[in-house]
């Protein structure tokens, strides 16, 4: 408990870290079926300008009448001011908040957790992989690493989803792909409608696109989010295609409560996903009973 509290401390100056802020909703985006994009700002403007995370890191949302529920923050740190996060309408907190206008008002707390490992990336290639509601907190990743390109060796983004209805964030995956300082490559489970041609002309599952880069495994962190049933294929072929286990981060989702080590709601093993997570060294997921 005493490191939990010790990571926390250091997490937020600006703000009682465990005391929800009062946010407005700004903007709404219908991304896909059952799936919005909305964006926040705080009503406090200093807040606004000091509030910050790290890619990968989470927030805890008080949706009205109805509870908390931890998102990631699928925004960059870069792009200061407001807080974006995606979310899938799957029950009845996400009901509520899917529900909601802007102008509404909500509670939010954090940010929560560790970040992918942007400051040991430096001066390495970096290859993202998302499958599906997986590209939200990677999203916050690609802008970080874009927005200091000069930092960072080769940049890919590998993007699957089950079909092109269910790609996120639609236009600015295009426009990524038009750029020259990141390469990105997409796939459909199934290529079927010509929305799904014209999006992708590669069918399957996301771990076929690991041959095709083109990166020195030995120089290249890996960030991985996805459904979990996913990670063990794609760090097997990861592993057979020369990348080291200890470069590979995989970002995991629990059940969570109070997103600061104290309900134990979150616990696999000896580790709180909400503290010593979410994000995970492959190795953590291979050795660590069931955290996978
Ligand atoms: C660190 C973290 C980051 C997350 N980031 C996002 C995000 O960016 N976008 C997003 O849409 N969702 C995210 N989630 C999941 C989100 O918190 C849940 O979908 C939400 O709490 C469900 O609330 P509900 O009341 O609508 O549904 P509930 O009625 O609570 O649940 C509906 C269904 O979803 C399942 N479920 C609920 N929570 C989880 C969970 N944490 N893991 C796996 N299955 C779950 C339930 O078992 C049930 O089958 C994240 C969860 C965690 C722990
Ligand atoms: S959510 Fe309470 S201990 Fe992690």
């Amino acid at each position: 408990m005493k490191k939990s509290l010790e990571k926390l401390l250091t997490i937020s100056t600006v703000h009682d870290p465990f005391k929800p802020q009062k946010v407005r909703i700004t903007d709404i985006e219908e991304l896909a079926p059952d799936h919005k994009k909305f964006s926040f700002v705080f009503l406090e403007d200093e807040l606004n300008e000091k509030w910050s995370h790290k890619p990968g890191q989470f927030v805890m949302l008080t949706v009205p009448k109805a509870g908390e529920i931890p998102i990631s923050i699928c925004s960059s740190p870069t792009r200061k001011g407001t807080i974006e996060l995606t979310v899938r309408k799957v029950g009845r907190k996400t009901e509520v908040l899917h529900s909601m206008k802007c102008g509404d008002i909500l509670g939010l707390r954090g940010p929560y957790g560790n970040s992918f490992p942007v400051d040991l990336m430096e001066g390495h290639n970096v290859l993202i992989i998302a499958g599906g509601l997986g590209m939200a907190p990677l999203r916050s990743l690609v802008w970080y690493v874009l927005d200091k390109r000069e930092k960072y060796k080769e940049v890919y983004l590998l993007y699957g989803t089950r079909n092109y209805e269910a790609v996120l964030y639609k236009d600015e995956l295009r426009r990524l792909k038009e750029r020259d300082d990141i390469r990105c490559l997409y796939i459909l489970d199934r290529v079927e409608t010509e929305d799904d041609k014209a999006w992708t002309e590669k069918e399957g599952l996301i771990t076929s696109l690991i041959p095709e880069v083109d990166l020195d495994p030995s120089d290249t962190y890996v960030a991985v989010c996805g459904p979990p049933v996913a990670y063990r294929f794609i760090g097997a072929e990861l592993i057979k295609n020369g990348y080291q286990e200890s470069k590979v981060f995989v970002s995991l989702e629990r059940k969570m409560e109070c997103g600061v080590g104290k309900c134990g709601h979150c616990q696999v093993g000896y580790k709180f996903t909400c503290v010593d997570g979410p994000i995970f060294p492959l190795w953590d997921t291979k050795n660590l009973p069931k955290m996978i």
